[in-house]
């Protein structure tokens, strides 16, 4: 089966299979075709190019003028699984409580992690099963989610069946991150290190027994997990092969970054707040730093300083942290539109944050991320707009006309 589509006004991110990621500078370059074609073949990207050399015939054909395409966005930090909702919690903020002191009195985390011990397998797929519809609707065409609103060995077995059945019952790529370190538990308040351990000696075995990650996260936080609890479930994640993806520097620096690094983390997310040993720490690495702005505008904290991380030489990747706490919303289109808002980050730079350089914070640069021969057809068609900016320009809008996934309409 072939899709031709034609007249495309610009064909966006168009990349060789080479470039795993961009970074500091390059990051403002974004390669672009106008007037041009794309060739789907199956599932996959088959040919593009200039509408001078388009093909002469395909099994369809789709007349795309005026509009433009672009890789699906790549969401490489999420939490969609979870049960219910915190909007209590949102409403106590807006009265005068701070997240911190929601979640001292037990809120927060151990709340959400309450509701979904609560909740069955089943109610919990058909939760998150429609927030996972909901952002494919919204562009995104591969996206990773992390556990961790379980806390009991049960619990977090339970959160990762249910995003291997989302993996299993949905077509696109979906990437799962053990997060047991999420947050602890009221019952072992005073004995932290019992709950290291249990994470350690009862959940990881048990996780890696049903292959039910491919990913291992901590909370790196004050309050939270230490940069040496950090160190400990990292170092025992290895041997199950676990790569570590971890929440750093959210509202305090540690230390976090400096210990992802050591383990050759894939990722370090949030970094709200950054000192210049961070940014010196990362140089050099392979480790792929993640700004998640709707969570700063969501908790109204400081917003990822991207440009000192790319005036660095620094890569950075764009993501929508969804969750029922911090970021009730999966929209990748407000977090590109709010990364050009609030962090001065160029539509070259943001496009490219939460296309190729997600994909790379998921290990799936080979599969998405851009326009490349032999990548999945996973494509945005968007409405008539008169260049790609207006996409974060028109920053409230819905300007995406059709999703293609494997080659398909959703
Ligand atoms: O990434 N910071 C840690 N975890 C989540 C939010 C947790 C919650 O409030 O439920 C985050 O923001
Ligand atoms: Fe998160």
């Amino acid at each position: 089966m072939t899709t031709l589509l034609i007249n495309i006004k610009e064909l966006i991110q168009v990349r060789e299979i080479t470039t795993k990621k961009v970074s500091g500078s390059d990051m403002n370059i974004l390669p672009t075709i106008k007037n041009a074609f794309l060739l789907i073949e199956n599932d996959v990207i088959a040919a593009y190019g200039s509408m001078k050399n388009v093909p002469t015939s395909a099994d369809k054909t789709i007349d795309c003028v005026g509009k433009m395409i672009l890789p699906t966005w790549c969401d490489s930090h999420t939490h969609i699984v979870y049960a219910g909702n915190r909007e209590q919690e949102f409403v106590d903020r807006i009265n005068g409580l701070t997240y911190e002191e929601i979640a001292n009195r037990g809120g927060g985390i151990l709340n959400s992690a309450k509701k979904l011990q609560e909740t069955s397998e089943e109610e919990l797929y058909q939760q998150s099963a429609k927030r996972l519809e909901e952002v494919m609707q919204l562009g995104t065409g591969a996206v990773e989610i992390k556990s961790g609103y379980g806390l009991t060995v049960n619990a977090e077995l339970k959160m990762l069946r249910v995003i291997k059945k989302l993996r299993e019952n949905y077509n696109i790529p979906i990437k799962a991150t053990f997060l047991g370190a999420h947050a602890f538990p009221t019952e072992y308040k005073n004995n932290k290190e019992g709950y290291i351990n249990l994470i350690i000696d009862e959940m990881l075995p048990k996780v890696a027994e049903e292959k039910l990650a491919d990913f291992v996260d901590a909370f790196c936080e004050t309050g939270y997990f230490s940069v040496e609890d950090t160190d400990r479930i990292l170092t025992a994640s290895q041997q199950y092969g676990l790569t570590p993806k971890v929440h750093v520097n959210q509202f305090t620096t540690i230390g976090g970054v400096q210990v992802s690094v050591k383990h050759n983390a894939l990722s370090v997310d949030h970094l709200e707040v950054m000192n210049t040993e961070d940014i010196e720490a990362l140089k050099g690495s392979e480790t792929m730093p993640v700004a998640l702005p709707s969570c700063s505008y969501f908790l109204s904290i400081p917003y990822t300083p991207a440009r000192e991380i790319m005036d660095a030489g620094l890569p950075l990747a764009l993501a929508t942290d969804y969750n029922p706490g911090s970021t009730p919303s999966g929209n990748m289109n407000f977090v590109v539109a709010t990364a050009c808002i609030k962090m001065k980050m160029t539509p070259e730079e943001a496009i490219n944050a939460a296309t190729i350089n997600g994909a790379y914070a998921m290990n799936l640069s080979d599969e998405v991320g851009s326009i490349t021969i032999g990548k999945k057809a996973n494509l945005i068609v968007t409405k008539e707009i008169p260049s790609y900016g207006f996409l974060p320009y028109s920053f409230g809008s819905n300007l995406i006309d059709t999703v293609f996934i494997n080659g398909k309409e959703i």
